[in-house]
């Protein structure tokens, strides 16, 4: 791909929320451990969710499984990148008095809801999700004919739905996988949230009621059922609320039964997409490790400069004395992230009359760069002098999740009828 096929401008490096959850209410957001986190992470990622714990219930976790979805054979890798990538999350500031931080494969039932949601997942919703055929076709020298990477996203779901989150930050390609988890959690609600002969319940509850109430709560439920006529829908509400011998338990029967469905046992979350800018990687491409074109977030400072004095620039700017054209130029991507409109105006004005060099282009970024990550890279150099630190925020994050997640699968259960009893 050509340098600049498609100029995305970051407009302004302000973190947006397309679809915004109230505050109080819980987010979750799940990162694979795949390797050193770089400021790609950082300027799309992580900025987020310092921002959002100070308003909303934060969950983050690691997806170790996730990645094990697709890296199987790499047990060691994964187990180093999940500490690694845990002392990143908080040098950056992500704070765990603020948020809890966990383990996917410390909170065991994350798999127990995986297997009980795989029992109703079609096979063709599977195989549609638009990331299922991309990474096969993207990773080819891996064999994902597993049965574990198809259920990818069951496994996605049953991480959210756990937590009843209501929110979940996640990046355009992942957007399909919150989507199927909002069907997954229809169909469950659908087939599990009514109880043990809900529709017979219902029916016999109406039968308690006159005559001629009956026959209008049958009009009216047929009514909004079949045309959606919230009018009707209204009237009869009102209807059971003037039924004098319905019990509390029949009339709450009948206004489920008015909408078709029973309890909501697991809720729809919504997916939070983040408008953070592209960041631009060493060459102008999106940053990213499978380009090599990354700066990590605990790259020394010897090392950014280096990286960013051998950066690629305008190739028509062979010579000093050649004028350049900073559109075309990967370094002033990365101006438009790090300079003020100073800065930038002087780097298009000096580029384009020859009147700098590009060394001295390339200066003020490497100064912003090596500010940028420098207090980063001091703070996860602390917390890797401190283990046992590191080991008791995940411990406590793991706890408070387990619990949580533990409410819920008592609900899964005994919505399937899973909590048998002797008789
Ligand atoms: N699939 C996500 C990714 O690759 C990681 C992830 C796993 C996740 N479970 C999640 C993200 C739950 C949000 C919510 O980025
Ligand atoms: Fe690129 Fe700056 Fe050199 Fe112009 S002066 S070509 S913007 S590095």
């Amino acid at each position: 791909m050509g340098y600049h096929d498609t100029p995305e401008r970051p407009e302004s490096s302000e973190v947006k929320l397309s679809n915004s959850v109230a505050h109080g209410e819980r987010i979750l957001s799940g990162m694979r451990p795949t390797g050193r986190l770089h400021l790609g992470h950082y300027h799309g990622v992580l900025r987020n969710w310092v921002t959002l714990q100070q308003t909303h219930d934060c969950f983050f976790f690691v997806a170790d499984w996730h990645a094990l979805t697709t890296a199987y054979e790499e047990r060691e890798i994964i187990s180093q990148n999940v500490w690694d990538m845990v002392i990143d999350w908080l040098a950056c500031g992500v704070n765990p008095n603020l948020a809890t931080l966990f383990i996917q494969s410390r909170v065991v039932e994350h798999a127990e809801l995986h297997l009980l949601l795989s029992m109703i997942a079609p096979l063709g919703w599977l195989e549609r999700v638009p990331t299922y055929k991309d990474q096969i076709e993207q990773l080819r020298e891996r064999d994902l004919a597993t049965y574990g990477f198809l259920g990818y996203p069951v496994l996605q779901s049953a991480d959210i739905l756990i937590y009843g989150a209501a929110g979940v930050p996640v990046g355009e390609d992942q957007v399909s996988h919150v989507e199927l988890t909002r069907e997954l959690a229809r169909r469950f609600n659908h087939l599990f949230g009514r109880e043990p002969g809900f529709q017979d319940k219902a029916e016999a509850a109406i039968g308690k009621m006159g005559k001629k109430a009956a026959r209008l709560y049958r009009e009216l439920r047929r009514r909004y059922q079949e045309a959606g006529d919230d009018e009707a829908l209204g009237e009869a509400r009102a209807l059971l609320e003037n039924q004098q011998n319905l019990t509390v338990a029949d009339s709450a029967r009948l206004a489920g039964y008015l909408e078709g469905g029973g309890r909501t046992v697991l809720a729809e979350p919504q997916a939070l997409l983040t408008h953070a800018p592209r960041m631009p990687g060493l060459d102008g491409r999106k940053m990213s490790k499978s380009y090599g074109n990354t700066i990590s977030l605990r790259e020394p400072d010897a090392q950014i400069e280096q990286k960013i004095r051998t950066m690629p620039t305008d190739p028509a700017r062979v010579r000093r004395s050649d004028p350049g054209e900073p559109e075309k130029c990967p370094v002033f991507d990365l101006h438009r992230v790090y300079s003020d409109d100073d800065t930038r105006q002087w780097v298009e004005s000096g580029c384009r009359s020859a009147g700098i060099g590009c060394l001295d282009c390339k200066r003020p970024l490497i100064e912003a760069v090596q500010s940028e990550v420098a207090p980063i890279r001091e703070e996860a150099e602390a917390l890797e002098a401190d283990p046992e630190q590191v080991r008791q925020i995940i411990g406590d994050g793991c706890g408070r999740a387990r619990d949580v997640a533990q409410d819920t699968m008592r609900e899964v259960r005994s919505a399937i009828g899973l909590d048998y009893r002797p008789r």
